[in-house]
């Protein structure tokens, strides 16, 4: 059976580096085995460093898929939803390679993220860097809980990682990121009263705050996507330094479009023009989107050609 990367469906941890690169020549079959050595390196430092809960994700751009992996694409992959209405946006990043390392050791971070530039740096250019942290108890720097609701156990993989429906692509996963700049010095003036409204939550236990309205982030957020819901799975963390702060947001879903028409809510909002009041406190600088293939997939492509050439090969990467 095709297995998820780990880093999709990993618990919380305390430190992660998302590294963003653009690919700058056409060595491709080089790079395919190079990203099968990623997930050794990840494997590798998962076994010698078990209590620090290390997991890694290599997601492939949108653009990039067909140049890497010929043939085949996943059904649902799309460019970034590109939006901006009145002063509200979700820029786009352009990124061929999304890596997510994550660990409760931000020694091990470290050394893995330099391991992998050392691995790939012939080909590739470092467009995004971002060191990330958990923050008191799972707590976005706005001080509220963040994906407390997130689907728990096997029900992450349920939401989060394709099934025998795609067959080729079983075991991927849809991620899209988006890394949001806080303006904390805005949000502090609001009273914790106005930031519960503005949240739809309220700040020290999470709980829903029954007369937040149509715009507040948790009701702009909340939508049923073919009569399902949760449809994300966010691994999302806070990133900072002295003068600026705010969240890396991370969604994985076994469906491409349930990202879009989250966003789509909370920018453009609803006929009223009930938009996510939360965008007045906050903006997103990059988006991008990715598809991360299951572990066999991108085993298997390390010593293919074509993603039809892997799939009727006979080698079995299953352990
Ligand atoms: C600016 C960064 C963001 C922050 C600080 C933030 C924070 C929060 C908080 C505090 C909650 C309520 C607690 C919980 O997660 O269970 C929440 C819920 C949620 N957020 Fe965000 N969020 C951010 C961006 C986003 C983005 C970009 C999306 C998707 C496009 C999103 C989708 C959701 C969803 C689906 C929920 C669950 C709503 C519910 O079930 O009530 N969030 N967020």
């Amino acid at each position: 059976m095709a297995q998820a990367q780990k880093g999709i469906v990993a618990e919380p941890n305390l430190h992660a580096q998302y590294l963003m690169f653009n690919v700058v020549d056409d060595e491709l079959s080089v790079m395919r085995e190079k990203l099968a050595r990623v997930l050794d390196l990840f494997d590798y430092y998962d076994e010698e460093h078990y209590e620090a809960m290390v997991s890694g994700v290599i997601g492939i751009g949108n653009s990039f898929w067909n140049e890497i992996y010929p043939g085949a694409t996943p059904r649902e992959l799309a460019p970034f939803p590109d939006m901006q209405c009145e002063d509200r946006c979700a820029p786009v990043l352009q990124a061929d390679l999304f890596i997510q390392i994550r660990a409760d050791r931000l020694d091990i971070v470290h050394q893995m993220s330099i391991e992998v530039l050392e691995l790939l740096k012939l080909h590739v250019e470092l467009v995004e860097q971002v060191r990330a942290f958990r923050y008191l108890d799972g707590r976005d720097l706005t001080g509220f809980i963040d994906a407390d609701d997130n689907p728990r156990g096997m029900k992450k993989f349920d939401v989060a990682v394709i099934g025998d429906d795609d067959i080729e692509f079983a075991g991927g996963s849809y991620i899209h990121i988006q890394r949001y700049r806080h303006d904390m010095a805005r949000w502090n003036t609001l009273s914790e009263k106005r930031q519960e409204q503005v949240i739809g939550r309220t700040k020290e236990h999470n709980l829903p705050v029954v007369d937040s309205g149509l715009s507040s982030h948790t009701h702009r957020t909340k939508l049923l996507r073919h009569g399902k819901y949760p449809t994300l799975l966010k691994q999302s963390m806070p990133y900072g330094n002295m003068s600026v702060q705010g969240l890396f947001y991370v969604a994985c879903s076994n469906d491409g479009q349930a990202f879009k028409d989250v966003l789509y809510s909370r920018i453009f909002g609803d006929e009223n023009g009930n938009y996510d009041r939360f965008l007045d406190y906050t903006s997103a600088e990059t988006g991008a989107a990715f598809f991360a293939p299951s572990i066999q997939f991108i085993k298997r492509s390390a010593v293919s050609q074509t993603v039809d050439d892997m799939l009727s090969s006979q080698i079995d990467f299953d352990e």
